[in-house]
């Protein structure tokens, strides 16, 4: 990889939180349901996976997923693999609690080490019975009779919020979710849209027992997440990206904020909405040229895209903290020991504090042989930071990228990364 500017059109894959919540959404509701710009990465195929060992009938074309289901799911006593992905374990931990069988959640290696206490907590206190190892998974749930709670979250976190919201769909009583600061809330939008029992007061969510929706037809939009990397790369190179048919929810668009608030010139164009979710075009060009400062209550907006603005940090003038930011030492790696490492080793003044990272900037990258970890977001952030790096960077375990945004390189080098997979 070499130096280049990054620009032109790009579409990125649907999101994937979204996804994974159209799938399951789609197994609860009564009748068919059809889901177009289904990311194919590989998270998102672990969803639809589990949702066919529970008994939906899913044909994946490339045109649309569409689903079959009888309004509930069907099959007793099965084991369904998450594989890497956290959002498919918790969210269907929650789903599957209020059942009437039992079935084991389990995944890989690195999902196998993260924390998994945090949904059954408040899951046992609706009164499901999960067995783990050791507070991890695999999850041997025993399909139980749930009843609403009052749950405040210790952690903003939208898997766990999600959790607990699912599983008040098949509890008796209020279940109320108190958010301290509000993670992502595609899962309220999308049961609100479908008619499920779902309001929003202040800080708090409540649900109640729903009857399955009936089946629904959604197109999903592209990962902000994902779109989140050729974006920064444009801001690093000064060159101006856009990208259509994106989703613009603000608690997943917090990246354009900072990029703004960094120097970049950010426009965004809503353009329509579905299962409550608005899309359209967003545009971004100029360099960055200031530090920023990001604190705990920035995190859950941003959670996906700290490892990408740590890099960011480093080519501008100034010294950024981000802090509050502990929750990234249990995703799919170590995310605040991994991203200093790898940025250290590419030349960057970057030092890892317990919750974030302090980075002095500006540095000039160079090119080097750095490792993904296996995490596909770090795979990508070494891949930007490989554009504004002078000489090779070679990534290891590169392909991880698939996780999320299959296609990234082409997608990359189409915007002019001088970028090639092995
Ligand atoms: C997600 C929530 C976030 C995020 C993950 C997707 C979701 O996790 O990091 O990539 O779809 O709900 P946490 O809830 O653990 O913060």
């Amino acid at each position: 990889m070499r130096t280049s500017t990054i620009g032109g059109w790009a579409i990125v894959p649907g999101d994937k939180s979204i996804a994974h919540r159209a799938l399951m959404l789609a197994g609860l509701a009564r009748g068919t349901s059809t889901i177009h710009n289904l990311p194919s990465g590989e998270d998102v195929m672990s969803t639809a996976s589990c949702m066919s060992r529970l008994g939906v009938t899913i044909d994946l074309q490339p045109e649309g997923a569409r689903l079959d289901s009888a309004g509930g799911m069907l099959s007793p006593d099965c084991e369904l693999d998450a594989g890497n992905s956290g959002t498919t374990i918790r969210l269907l931990a929650g789903m599957l609690a209020g059942q009437a069988f039992s079935c084991r959640l389990t995944g890989d290696a690195s999902l196998r080490c993260r924390p998994m206490r945090r949904v059954v907590d408040p899951l046992r206190q609706m009164g499901a019975s999960i067995a783990t190892e050791g507070g991890s998974a695999p999850l041997d749930i025993t399909g139980s009779r749930l009843h609403g709670i009052t749950y405040t979250m210790p952690v903003a976190s939208a898997q766990v919020k999600s959790a607990v919201l699912l599983a008040g769909l098949f509890a008796t009583g209020t279940t109320t979710v108190v958010e301290i600061v509000p993670a992502r809330d595609h899962t309220e939008r999308m049961l609100a849209s479908f008619g499920l029992n779902v309001r929003r007061h202040g800080t708090s969510v409540e649900v109640e027992r729903s009857d399955p929706p009936p089946g629904f037809n959604l197109t999903v939009p592209g990962d902000m997440s994902s779109g989140a990397f050729l974006l920064s790369a444009t801001a690093l190179t000064g060159g101006e990206v856009s990208i259509d048919s994106i989703g613009l929810n603000p608690t997943r668009a917090a990246i354009l904020r900072v990029l703004e608030r960094m120097g970049a010139s950010v426009t965004t164009h809503a353009e329509s909405e579905e299962a409550g979710e608005p899309r359209g075009t967003v545009t971004v060009s100029g360099l960055i040229e200031y530090p920023i400062h990001l604190s705990e209550q920035d995190v859950p907006g941003l959670v996906d895209e700290l490892p990408l603005i740590a890099l960011l940090a480093t080519q501008v003038q100034g010294e950024s903290v981000i802090e509050g930011a502990a929750e990234l030492r249990v995703k799919e790696t170590d995310r605040i020991a991994a991203v200093a490492r790898e940025l250290q080793v590419m030349g960057a003044d970057i030092e890892e504090r317990p919750d974030g990272w302090r980075i002095r900037g500006k540095t000039p990258l160079r090119g080097e042989s750095v490792k993904s970890h296996g995490d596909h977001r770090l795979a990508m952030m070494l891949a930007v930071a490989g554009v504004c790096a002078r000489g090779e960077t070679v990534i290891e375990e590169a392909e991880a990228a698939d996780v999320s945004f299959p296609g990234f390189t082409s997608v990359f080098s189409s915007l002019g990364a001088a970028i090639e997979a092995d």
